[in-house]
């Protein structure tokens, strides 16, 4: 049984044909980057306009790669939140569209459900499915949940950050440091070169829910370390760079990073990650977790990964592969699979929620 995923929660449209929750036939992902990058950060109302531009060739694409029209689909899935509300509504309305002309199932599926499923996908393609009770970590630019996912993925949220998502502290800390957009990828190339334990950065400890995040007070003292060694200067060079050159490669940002820059984003991401596991630990442990899944744009991070496997924990860590940690389409399909088996349909009235939960 094949299914189309549409997903277009924030700055990606994507579109994809999965079959039996577990076979990806196509993922195609157009990325806003260069829309939203002059910006550092995603502009809600550009974003809309973009998804309305590829929705069409995207879908259209993901089908052809296929070789699937639309008479091999079971269903269309589509994300319906959280997210921005215009560029939800993009995809949701085109699926909705596509369902009620050619008279096919509409499937909803949460986004943090989905990047859950990137890793559950791949683990079916793999033919070891992941065991439960599972504690999931997703940790992107727009969330930094742990969920507890039980057999029939059921969910419950055991924690999450209280403000910024873990992926916004790594883009505002690039964003202010003078880097590109999104700043996950330019600092991960970047900490490997500094030393991590340079820069002491020390947590809030979390009253109430001890698994709950903070991560904005880790962006305040990133500020409060450049304004106390003013790098005024450095900053600039690198923001003259960026305006040359919208996607510097990493030997250009290293060749104007100071040692001492290096050291700070080494030390930042080193905090960053020391907190997440800290927490998942604790997590999994507190529900006896058969496994680990660490999902999510952040899930990309290498030195997140090597800490991770460092860890050496008593059950299986699963990290997707790095094109379906980001947003996808495969994953929403594949989260729609169950969904389909137990007939849990959509109808036309379904609307986009930005602020949908998931437990
Ligand atoms: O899942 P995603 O594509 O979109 C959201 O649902 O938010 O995640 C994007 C986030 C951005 O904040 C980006 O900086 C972060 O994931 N990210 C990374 C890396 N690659 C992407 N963060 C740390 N290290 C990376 N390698
Ligand atoms: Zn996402």
């Amino acid at each position: 049984m094949r299914i189309l995923g549409i997903e277009s929660s924030c700055d990606e449209t994507a579109a994809a044909v999965v079959e039996n929750g577990r076979r990806v036939l196509s993922s195609v992902v157009a990325s806003q980057l260069m829309t939203h990058g002059k910006y550092g950060g995603v502009v809600p109302e550009l974003a809309s306009r973009e998804h309305l531009r590829a929705i069409v060739p995207v879908v259209t694409t993901a089908l052809e790669r296929a070789g699937c029209g639309y008479d091999g689909l079971a269903a269309v899935a589509a994300t319906s939140g959280p997210g921005l509300v215009g560029s939800l509504l993009v995809g949701l309305t085109y699926a909705k569209a596509l369902c009620f002309a050619r008279g096919l199932p509409l499937i909803a599926v949460n986004h943090i459900e989905g990047h859950i499923h990137s890793v559950v996908l791949e683990a079916g393609e793999r033919g070891q499915p992941v065991e439960y009770p599972a504690l999931a970590l997703v940790v992107s630019g727009g969330h930094t949940h742990l969920f507890e996912v039980g057999e029939g993925f059921r969910y419950r949220l055991l924690g999450k950050t209280r403000d910024d998502a873990a992926g916004e502290a790594f883009d505002k800390v690039a964003k202010l440091l003078g880097y590109s957009y999104p700043g996950g990828p330019v600092i991960d190339g970047l900490a490997p070169y500094g030393n991590p334990q340079a820069v002491r950065f020390t947590l809030a400890r979390m009253k109430g829910n001890a698994l709950d995040f903070s991560f904005s007070g880790l962006k305040t003292a990133v500020l409060r370390w450049t304004k106390q060694r003013d790098l005024t200067a450095e900053v600039q060079v690198r923001r003259d760079l960026l305006r040359q050159n919208p996607s510097p490669s990493l030997a250009e940002w290293l060749a104007v990073t100071p040692q001492m820059t290096l050291d700070l984003l080494a030390s930042f991401q080193y905090t960053v990650i020391e907190e997440l596991l800290r927490h998942a630990v604790a997590s999994a442990e507190r529900i006896q977790a058969r496994s680990l899944i660490v999902s999510g744009g952040v899930a990309c991070n290498s030195g997140l990964r090597a800490a991770a496997h460092a860890l050496r924990l008593p059950y299986p860590v699963y990290f997707p592969s790095p094109e379906l940690s980001t947003d996808n389409a495969a994953m929403i399909a594949a989260a729609a699979f169950p969904k389909l088996i137990r007939g849990e349909f959509a109808d036309s009235t379904l609307r986009a929620s930005a602020n949908l939960t998931l437990a």
